[in-house]
This record gives structure tokens, C-alpha cells and sequence, in this order.
């Protein structure tokens, strides 16, 4: 088991590990009082494998619990949900001193964490991460958000957890694609600051030592955290392969994970930006299954760019690898930028 230390403008831990849901109330003595009540927020997918495990050890500490299990997918992270949560919680007289925790992917991750900064104007949440991605990424560094119909994420707050449970049983009943979805995430992380961490999935492909990639992608993410918590600068670096991404997202109407799209996203901007490292990228790329072209045109992802969040006036921040495991923030002129595409594709 590895502990892992975020400090934002919350710390909290970070615990990477085997057999953690079974012991979750333990944990949960750690941050919350033995007899506050505890609201659990899922999807339809994963409280069916978990919930028993996590009701029962809670229930053996001695915590008082409720379950909110909403639709799975992307499409149920909307204001409907989110006020669905919101009135539950109230139903059940959940206060400032109780806890909620989400317990699944991004989706459950970024919702809960919502909730949890707007309820009574703010209660705490744990976030208990059952996907590969949201281990790695949505799950610590404290983004939250729902979507509206005319964007992703468009609605959130920065709010940190009070802990993040990374079991890595929950893998284990993982989906394939959604594994491999993880996958473009943690060959992001070796391509724009770790060389050895890209070397080792260069090497392991699929059967990576999960323990030492997980923990080394929430070590690197929380050196960036504490830099730039309010994604003003550095933190823009974790943005690599995601504004073409969330273009070819979009333009398949999400029937391109985001895994696949960043993967190509990141292929694209390699190509146009550094060729040096394209072929190696390529050919991790393909060793974990993931697609490397899109038949989107150039116009097509950039005016889906267009609506990136991180476009400022009219210049958008591409994040462009010098090295494996270098990468810089470059200013691109929107007028620039499908040529830049073009040289991807
Ligand atoms: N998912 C990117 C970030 O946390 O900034």
C-alpha cells in the first residue's frame, strides 16, 4: 500500500492499494466522526459490484449510511442529477458535519464533488475511484463539475476531497476499453514529465505494475496540483492531446471515448509539434490498443477547438512535447491553429 500526501489549498491523502473498500470504514475514522452519517453516491454500473462490500464495513464502524445510485454515464451528469442528489441529501438531513463519498468513475467523481462544494455551501466528500482514469486523473486535484447541453464541465468548482481510496481490486472488473480509456491518461503523464514512467509502459504494455504507474501519476499530478491548483499555468500541462481530444469527442457526439480521443489528439499534436518523439508515442500508442488517426478534417476539430475552456481571446494553449518526458505550454493564434491540425492529421 503507498500514501501519497496532496497539499492544495486542503491536504489529504491519497491511498493506492489492494483490499480497501473492505477496510473503508477504518479509513473513514480518519476524516469524518464515528457517528456522522455518510451519503454514498454511484452509478448503476458499479454499486451493484461494491455496495454491499462498502455498506457492511461502514455499518461494522459504526456509521449511519445512505445511497443515492444514479444512471451510469456521461449523459446523466447533468443539472437534473445533480439537483436529484441535492434534494436527497436534504430528504435525509445530511449536515456539515456528515460526509458523502463517490463511489465510481469520472462522472460519480466530478458529480459528488460538485454536490458536496454547493450543499449547505459546502460539506466533505471522499472520493473512492473505480476506474483506471479517475485514479489517475479526475479523482485527486479537486475538479468538479456537471455538464450543460451546450458543453462538458461547464459548470463546476475547485473543491478538494478529504481522501482518495484508489482499491486496485476495483480494476479488476473494469471493461477492456474502459481499462485502455485509463491507459491514454497514464501515457500522457510519461510523455510530458516522465521518461522512465513511458519507458516502463514502452516495455510492460497491458500488464504495467499497476501499484508503481498509479502512484507515480498521482505524485506527478500532485507536484502540479500544489503549483497551480486553479489550472492558471502549469497545470495546463495535463491538457496534452485534450483540446484536439475533446474536439473528436464531440464531433463522434461521444461515440469516441475520451481515452481514444486523447490518444489521438496526442498523435496529432506529436506529429505537428514534435516529430522526434511521434514514432515512439505511435508505437506505445498501438501496443495498448488505442487508435492513433481520426477521419475527422482539420476544420471539423478545429471549430470544435474553438469552444476549448482554456481558450483565451483568440489564442488557445496547445501543449506541445520537446522530449519524452518534457513538454512545453505554446500560445497558438486560433489563426494558426488548423494549420496546425492539418499537420497532424
Ligand atoms: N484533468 C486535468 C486536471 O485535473 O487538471
Amino acid at each position: 500500500m503507498k500514501t501519497i500526501q496532496v497539499n492544495a489549498s486542503r491536504s489529504y491523502d491519497v491511498i493506492i492499494g489492494n483490499e480497501l473498500l473492505q477496510n473503508l470504514g477504518n479509513f473513514l475514522l480518519s476524516v469524518c466522526k464515528r457517528k456522522c452519517k455518510v451519503a454514498i453516491v454511484s452509478d448503476s454500473n458499479v454499486w451493484p459490484l461494491y455496495g454491499n462490500t462498502v455498506e457492511k464495513s461502514l455499518a461494522d464502524s459504526g456509521f449511519q449510511v445512505v445511497n443515492f445510485v444514479f444512471q451510469a454515464g456521461e449523459s446523466s451528469k447533468n443539472a437534473n442529477t445533480y439537483f436529484e442528489i441535492q434534494n436527497f441529501l436534504a430528504e435525509n438531513r445530511i449536515t456539515r458535519s456528515d460526509l458523502l463519498i463517490a463511489l465510481g468513475g469520472g462522472v460519480v467523481g466530478d458529480m459528488t464533488g460538485f454536490v458536496a462544494a454547493t450543499y449547505l455551501r459546502g460539506v466533505s466528500y471522499v472520493q473512492i475511484p473505480t476506474t483506471l482514469l479517475a485514479m489517475v486523473d479526475s479523482s485527486v486535484g479537486g475538479k468538479t463539475a456537471i455538464n450543460l447541453p451546450a458543453g462538458k464541465n461547464l459548470v463546476g468548482a475547485f473543491n478538494q476531497p478529504a481522501l482518495v481510496l484508489c482499491d486496485l481490486d476495483a480494476l479488476s472488473t473494469l471493461p477492456d476499453s474502459i481499462f485502455r480509456d485509463g491507459c491514454a491518461e497514464i501515457i500522457k503523464y510519461g510523455v510530458i514529465y516522465d521518461a522512465d514512467l513511458f519507458a516502463h509502459l514502452a516495455e510492460q504494455g497491458l500488464v504495467f505494475d499497476r501499484e508503481y504507474v498509479i502512484a507515480r501519476c498521482v505524485e506527478l499530478k500532485k507536484k502540479v496540483v500544489a503549483e497551480d491548483e486553479f489550472d492558471t499555468g502549469a497545470r495546463q500541462m495535463l491538457n496534452f492531446g485534450h483540446t484536439i481530444g475533446h474536439g473528436i469527442e464531440a464531433q463522434s457526439e461521444f461515440a469516441i471515448s475520451h481515452g481514444q480521443a486523447v490518444a489521438i489528439g496526442m498523435a496529432i499534436v506529436a506529429k505537428a509539434g514534435c516529430r522526434e518523439i511521434y514514432d515512439r508515442l505511435i508505437s506505445v500508442l498501438k501496443k495498448f490498443g488505442l487508435p492513433t488517426t481520426t477521419e475527422f478534417t482539420a476544420e471539423q476539430l478545429y471549430k470544435s477547438a474553438l469552444s476549448d475552456k482554456k481558450r483565451a481571446g483568440g489564442t488557445v494553449n496547445l501543449i506541445v512535447p520537446t522530449t519524452i518526458g518534457n513538454c512545453a505550454i505554446v500560445p497558438t493564434n486560433v489563426l494558426e491553429l488548423k494549420s496546425f491540425i492539418e499537420e497532424g492529421l
